[in-house]
């Protein structure tokens, strides 16, 4: 049966949900599901705006077919040739032979890679701001490299000022039959699950983003449609006001998170310690993650969002604990940048976790390490609580 709601007068929400899907791009867990958002504009001509992942196609299909009513695709925009949202092209092609694929180089060029049927009679190649009338409707194309893969575009159709965003401004999270994002609690149920999509997904394209940003404020939008998601109607600036921080790695807060990397407890007890003493002091904002324990996306999702990160670990291997290194690589290749950090360390005998984690930080720009690393060996002794507050006390100058 099909699926499909009215965003406007003339254009339809055509996507689906994914609950069953364990782990987004097979690595991020997505407790809440996945949406691949589809839009169909009907007007003089028919325009389809991206598609969707394989997991729902069959159901894809038939929304279509039920909105088209007996009218022919003419146009299929590809914003984003990613196999979440391109994976139904051959069979869209193959059922409206006459379809036109609206892309950029770019995007001709990954069609190619990921699929083998002749498409040579489909395409319609477009540039950076060239425009496309299908009726009463004008699309107009900005190219958005990287934001998240090279062959992104933002489709912006001018009549009724819809932005078409491909993956920006999207969550995981599936929709629940409200699909405006003014009909849910957006900061309950999908906040954290944005900030977790886009610090991991596209956080490493922070350039990107302003830039695009920047090319399509000069055009009021009255609605955003992204390609994960609740579609915004209202409240735009909200979600712009989001954007534009976490793509400056502006964090959103004060407040402290505390990633630890233990193995029997020690430098936990040390983590559990710190934020105790923070917490006496007024602290209001601090999370504690074992990093063997929550997926890292998780971790560096409220790292995007706090101003300042506690770094604790035990040593391993005569370098860093497994775990440890690897968020922090994480954190360098998402390009990370404007947070003030703290260390801690543990080591039984030649420790080294310090000495791993500050080379790593040392990599990434604005990151300011501040007060002098706390480094216990094998467990913490009373005698050293006086260097403890210290170092708690140089973390909450910082903080107030
Ligand atoms: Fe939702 Fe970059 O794909």
């Amino acid at each position: 049966m099909h699926c499909v709601q009215k965003i406007s007068e003339s254009i339809y929400w055509v996507g689906g949900n994914d609950r069953r899907l364990e782990r987004f791009e097979n690595m991020f867990p997505i407790p809440k599901g996945v949406s691949y958002n589809s839009y169909l504009i009907l007007d003089e001509k028919t325009v389809l705006m991206d598609t969707v992942d394989v997991a729902i196609s069959r159901l894809f299909i038939e929304n279509i077919t039920h909105v088209l009513d007996g009218r022919d695709l003419d146009y299929l925009v590809i914003n984003h040739m990613e196999p979440d949202h391109c994976a139904s092209i051959e069979e869209l092609v193959r059922i409206y032979p006459n379809l036109k694929i609206v892309g950029n180089k770019k995007t001709f060029q990954f069609l190619g890679q990921f699929y083998n049927f002749d498409y040579s009679n489909n395409t319609y190649e477009v540039k950076d701001c060239d425009t496309l009338s299908v009726g009463s409707h004008k699309l107009k194309f900005f190219t958005a490299p990287m934001v998240h893969w090279p062959e992104v575009m933002f489709t912006y159709e001018e009549t009724e000022g819809i932005l078409f965003s491909a993956d920006a401004f999207g969550t995981f999270g599936a929709l629940a039959g409200n699909i405006f994002s003014d009909e849910t609690d957006f900061d309950h149920y999908y906040l954290e699950e944005a900030r977790r999509y886009y610090a991991n997904i596209v956080g490493k394209y922070g350039a990107q983003v302003q830039s695009i940003l920047k090319k399509v404020s000069s055009n009021p939008i009255n609605m955003i449609c992204s390609l994960h998601g609740p579609v915004w109607r209202k409240n735009i600036e909200y979600i712009l006001d989001k954007y534009n921080k976490w793509s400056k790695y502006e964090p959103e807060k004060k407040g402290v998170v505390i990633v630890y990397a233990s193995m029997y407890g020690n430098m936990e007890n040390t983590a559990n310690v710190i934020a105790n003493k923070l917490a006496q002091k007024g602290v209001q904002d601090i999370r504690v993650y074992d990093v063997s324990k929550t997926h890292p996306s998780y971790i560096v999702s409220d790292i995007w969002k706090y101003s300042h990160v506690i770094f604790a670990s035990v040593t391993y291997n005569m370098g860093l604990y497994y775990g440890m290194e690897s968020l922090l690589h994480e954190l360098k290749a998402l390009n990370m940048q404007n947070r003030t950090v703290s260390l801690a360390g543990n080591g039984t005998w030649s420790p080294a976790a310090v000495k791993v984690m500050r080379e790593i930080l040392g990599c990434m720009k604005n990151v300011e390490i501040v007060g002098t690393p706390f480094e216990i060996t094998s467990t913490m002794k009373k005698n050293q609580e006086p260097t403890l507050d210290k170092f708690v006390e140089d973390i909450y100058e910082t903080l107030i």
